[in-house]
C-alpha cells in the first residue's frame, strides 16, 4: 500500500512540530510549504536527516510551491500570522483572512479530496472562511481548537487530583476564544463526573471554577510566557490526533470545530463541537443536551465566531 500524503501549509513552530510528531508516527510521507524561502525546505532536511536516528520512515520534502500539494490526503493548515502578546486573536482576522484565501484556492487547485484541519487563528472565523475560499465539503474541513483545550482542561485536572491523565476525561465546546464552555458535567476523572468529586470530597467548586478559567486563557497563559509567540507543541500533537483518527479511521470522538447545519441550534457556523473522524472525515456530530447554564455560555461563544464571520463577510465580500 503506497504511503498516504501530509501537507503542511506553513513550516513555522507548529508546522515543524506537525512534520516531526507525522514522521515519529508515520502517518505518511510529509510535504512542508511556506512562502518563505528555504525556510520549509531546511526544516525538512533537519527532519529527514532526524529519521535515521529516530527510526522513522517517512520522505520529508519543503517547498514554496503550491504543486507540492498534489494529491495529499490530509493538508494541515498553519499560515498566518501568530497572537503577539497582548493581541487578541481577533487582531489576526484581516491578515489571516487573505492568507485562507491564498491557501483555499492552493487547496482547491491541487488537494480537493484531502481532509483539511485549520489551526491558523482566530479559529472557528478562519476555517469557516478557508472552507468557502477551497470550496471543499464542509465534512471534510475541519478546525483544531477543542482537542487542545480540552488537552489543557485535562492536564489541569489531571494535576489538581494527582491522577494519570490518561484517565482524565474532558470536554470543551464552543468557539476557541475566552468564552469557550468546558463542560464540567460531561468531564469525568476514572470515569466519574466531575460535580461527583466535588461531593466525594477530592475538590471543590471554586478549584474547579479556578480551573476552567485557566483553561479558557490557556493560549493567552503562554503567549504571555513565550513573549516571542505562540503555544506550538500541544497544537500540533491535537492536530495529529485529529489526522491520524482520519487516516486510520479510527472514528474517535473529538472536540472540533465542525459546521453545523442546524446541530446545537446553530447554521452556517464552525463551532467546537464533539464530533466523530473517520474515513468520511467529519462522520458523525454528538449533537449533546445542555443545561441552561450551558447552553447560554454555548450561545455567547457561538455569538462571538458569528460575529467574526460577519466580519470576515465585510472584509471579503466574495464569502457573503
Ligand atoms: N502562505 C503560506 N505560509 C504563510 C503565509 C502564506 N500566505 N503567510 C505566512 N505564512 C507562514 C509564515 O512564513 C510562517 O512560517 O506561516 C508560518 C506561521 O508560522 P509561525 O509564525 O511560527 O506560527 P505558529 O506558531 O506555527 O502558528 C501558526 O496557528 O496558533 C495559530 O494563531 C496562530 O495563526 C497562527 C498559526
Amino acid at each position: 500500500m503506497a504511503r498516504k500524503k501530509i501537507a503542511l501549509v506553513g513550516a513555522g513552530q507548529i508546522g515543524g512540530t506537525l512534520a516531526l510528531l507525522a514522521g515519529q508516527k508515520e502517518l505518511g510521507d510529509v510535504v512542508l510549504f511556506d512562502i518563505m524561502d528555504g525556510v520549509p525546505q531546511g526544516k525538512a532536511l533537519d527532519l529527514a536527516e532526524t529519521a535515521p536516528v529516530e527510526g522513522f520512515n517517512a520522505k520529508l520534502s519543503g517547498t514554496n510551491s503550491y504543486e507540492a500539494l498534489e494529491g495529499a490526503d490530509v493538508v494541515i493548515v498553519t499560515a498566518g500570522v501568530p497572537r503577539k502578546p497582548g493581541m487578541s486573536r481577533d487582531d489576526l482576522l484581516g491578515i489571516n483572512l487573505k492568507v485562507m484565501e491564498q491557501v483555499g484556492a492552493g487547496i482547491a487547485k491541487y488537494a480537493p479530496k484531502a481532509f483539511v484541519i485549520c489551526i491558523t487563528n482566530p479559529l472557528d472565523a478562519m476555517v469557516w472562511a478557508l472552507q468557502k475560499f477551497s470550496g471543499l465539503p464542509a465534512n471534510m474541513v475541519v478546525g483544531m481548537a477543542g482537542v487542545l483545550d480540552s488537552a489543557r482542561f485535562r492536564y489541569f485536572l489531571s494535576d489538581e487530583f494527582g491522577v494519570s491523565v490518561e484517565d482524565v476525561h474532558a470536554m470543551t465546546l464552543g468557539g476557541h476564544g475566552d468564552d469557550m464552555v468546558p463542560l464540567i458535567r460531561y468531564s469525568t476523572v476514572g470515569g466519574v463526573p466531575l460535580p461527583e468529586l466535588i461531593k466525594m470530597g477530592w475538590t471543590t467548586q471554586e478549584k474547579l471554577d479556578a480551573i476552567v478559567d485557566r483553561t479558557r486563557k490557556g493560549g493567552g497563559e503562554i503567549v504571555a510566557l513565550l513573549k516571542t509567540g505562540s503555544a506550538f507543541y500541544a497544537p500540533a500533537a491535537s492536530a495529529i490526533s485529529m489526522a491520524e483518527s482520519y487516516l486510520k479511521d479510527k472514528k474517535r470522538i473529538l472536540p472540533v470545530a465542525a459546521y453545523l447545519k442546524g446541530e446545537f441550534g446553530v447554521s452556517d457556523t464552525y463551532v467546537g463541537v464533539p464530533a466523530m473522524i473517520g474515513a468520511g472525515g467529519v462522520e458523525k456530530i454528538v449533537d449533546l443536551e445542555l443545561s441552561s447554564e450551558e447552553k447560554a455560555g454555548f450561545e455567547k461563544s457561538v455569538a462571538s465566531v458569528k460575529g467574526l464571520i460577519e466580519a470576515c463577510k465585510t472584509i471579503a465580500p466574495a464569502l457573503a
